[in-house]
């Protein structure tokens, strides 16, 4: 039995799902079709990021998704990115017009008036991020952004937001999975009722990112992990990808599984049928091994 209505508070007026469709490394000849038939298998939420260069496609596949499922854009919750610039990478950072302007373009690619969440996907503003972050509220107050967030931030880029007086982020989208857990940031984020949202949640799988050219920065420590994930897996009668993910929605956070292949894809939305008991769930705590492995060049929150 799946449940893909559940939900988790964003903002006084907004929820997001608990599971949504990631789709970092899907080319641009499969976005249309993987997207639609992620909506068909019930995600109701797609996240996307201008940076993953596939905004058009995933917009095709998002319009395609909404006609074969029978429906509305308002059924939908759609998160896009700025792509913030990194001076460290000779990429300026952008302004706050062009903030706006970026934003416009994404909505333009995407075949949308408005998304549901825009983050900003990294703090590598340097002296830009709160003119960013302004933009960003400025969207959120025209109608085209409903909700507002940032991705990447740790807890000085956050209390940057709070000193300059702004209203904080709605959302954070921080690397979380039982090797990364980050329980200072999560708590100051509590405090401040910015809500996770996980990403890379199955970083533990021994298959992740294995292929040519997808880098991560898994240690030599992680790579021979042993059994311990599918052992637990075995005992609720579920894939080790469906115990990762529901670690995730069990803590609170929202998760954003990718998967090319439709049984995962399927798999990895239904994760309500089971529950993982307290023992496991503390054993589980006990396995934080710090900083995240999904930005293989380097930590983002610097
Ligand atoms: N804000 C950020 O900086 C940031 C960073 C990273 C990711 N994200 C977002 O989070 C999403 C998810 O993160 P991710 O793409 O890094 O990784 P992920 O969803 O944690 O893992 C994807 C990998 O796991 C495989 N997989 C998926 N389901 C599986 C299953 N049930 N059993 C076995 N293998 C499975 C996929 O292969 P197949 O496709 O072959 O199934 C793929 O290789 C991204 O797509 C993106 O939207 C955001």
């Amino acid at each position: 039995m799946t449940n893909t209505a559940t939900t988790f508070t964003l903002n006084t007026t907004t929820t997001i799902p608990a599971v949504g469709f990631g789709t970092y490394l899907i080319s641009n000849d499969d976005a249309k079709s993987t997207i639609s038939a992620a909506i068909q298998a019930g995600y109701r939420h797609i996240d996307t990021a201008s940076g993953y260069q596939n905004e058009k496609t995933v917009g095709a596949g998002i319009k395609a998704g909404l006609q074969s499922a029978g429906i509305t854009r308002k059924d939908l919750f759609v998160t896009a990115k700025l792509w913030p610039g990194n001076p460290a990478w000779g990429d300026a950072p952008k302004t706050k017009a062009q903030t706006l302007d970026e934003c416009d373009a994404s909505l333009a690619r995407l075949g949308l008036d408005y998304v549901d969440l825009y983050l900003i996907h990294a703090p590598y503003g340097g002296d830009m991020r709160l003119e960013q972050w302004r933009a960003l509220l400025e969207l959120q107050a025209n109608g085209k952004a409903r909700s507002i967030g940032v991705s990447n931030f740790n807890e000085s880029h956050l209390n940057e937001i709070k000193a300059a007086g702004l209203p904080m982020p709605d959302a954070n989208q921080i690397e979380l999975h039982p090797w990364s857990q980050k329980p200072d940031l999560l708590a100051y984020m509590d405090q401040h009722a910015i809500a996770p949202i996980a990403y890379s949640s199955l970083v533990p799988l021994s298959t992740w990112r294995t292929k040519e050219g997808q880098a991560s920065a898994k240690t030599d420590e992680m790579k021979a992990a042993g059994t311990t994930f599918r052992d637990m897996a075995e005992k609720y009668g579920v894939s080790e990808a469906q115990l990762l993910l529901r670690w995730g929605v069990q803590n609170g956070y929202a998760v954003l599984p990718k998967s090319m292949n439709p049984d995962r894809m399927r798999q990895n939305i239904d994760l309500f049928s089971f529950s993982i008991d307290d023992t496991d769930m503390a054993k589980m705590a006990t396995m934080d091994q710090g900083d995240g492995v999904a930005w293989a060049t380097g930590d983002p929150s610097k």
